[in-house]
């Protein structure tokens, strides 16, 4: 199998509207969840990179949506955080409407990867994401963040509350991770894998 070289990383693009995005034809997986969750961590961590996706233990780090390629093959996007209560509500419309505007007309976008952190139960805004990833025929794929801060026994049981809470089915696909350890960075690395291969065998079909 042809798999891809998450090391050939780089940055394409960091704009604020669609007359920006980047023109290029390869699928796009984004990363979706409240700010603080650990989108830019994680994409870091995949590329094992430091600092290609800015990150901060501030919420509110990402306030533009990102485009990276990833081996010339597909493009990671990163973009910014919902649900952050401090700030101002214009900056709020500004993000929300950057992440809708992405989602809603991006056609080249494949998967949309939604983090949810886990150690709390998912927000009201997580369940709407949800919905709307559904309502818009992707298939459900959620990214628990930050495994590290739990106890072993802990882990099921949010695992539990993660997939009742977001209403998933048996099949949706959750993977516990941590940036920070490195848990769970090979078991999406696959997942991507698979992703993109499924994705060129579909599109052989349609030659
Ligand atoms: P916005 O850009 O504000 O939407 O946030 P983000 O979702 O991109 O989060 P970011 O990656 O910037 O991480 C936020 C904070 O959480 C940083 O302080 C990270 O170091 C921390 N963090 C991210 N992932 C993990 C993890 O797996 N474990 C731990 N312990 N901390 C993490
Ligand atoms: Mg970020």
């Amino acid at each position: 199998m042809n798999n891809i070289n998450f090391l050939n990383a780089e940055l394409l693009a960091t704009v604020v509207s669609q007359k920006s995005y980047p023109k290029t034809e390869v699928p796009e997986i984004a990363f979706v969840g409240r700010s603080n969750v650990g989108k830019s961590s994680l994409l870091n961590c995949l590329v094992s990179r430091k600092n290609l996706a800015r990150t901060s233990s501030t919420p509110g780090k990402t306030a533009t949506v990102n485009f990276y390629n990833i081996d010339k093959k597909l493009n990671f996007v990163d973009l910014p955080g919902y649900g952050y209560a401090k700030v101002s509500k214009v900056e709020k419309e500004k993000w929300g409407g950057m992440i809708e505007e992405y989602l809603a007309k991006r056609e080249n976008l494949l998967r949309i990867f939604q983090l949810v952190d886990m150690r709390h139960k998912p927000s009201v805004d997580d369940c709407l994401m949800m919905d709307w990833i559904r309502g818009f025929g992707f298939e459900p794929t959620v990214i628990a963040t930050k495994l590290d801060k739990l106890k072993k026994a802990q882990i099921e049981g949010k695992l539990e509350l993660i997939r009742t809470t977001l209403k998933l089915g048996e099949s949706a696909i959750v993977i516990p991770f941590s940036s920070e350890k490195r848990t769970g960075k090979e078991e999406v690395h696959a997942l991507i894998d698979s992703i993109y291969a499924d994705a060129m065998q579909e599109e052989d079909k349609f030659d």
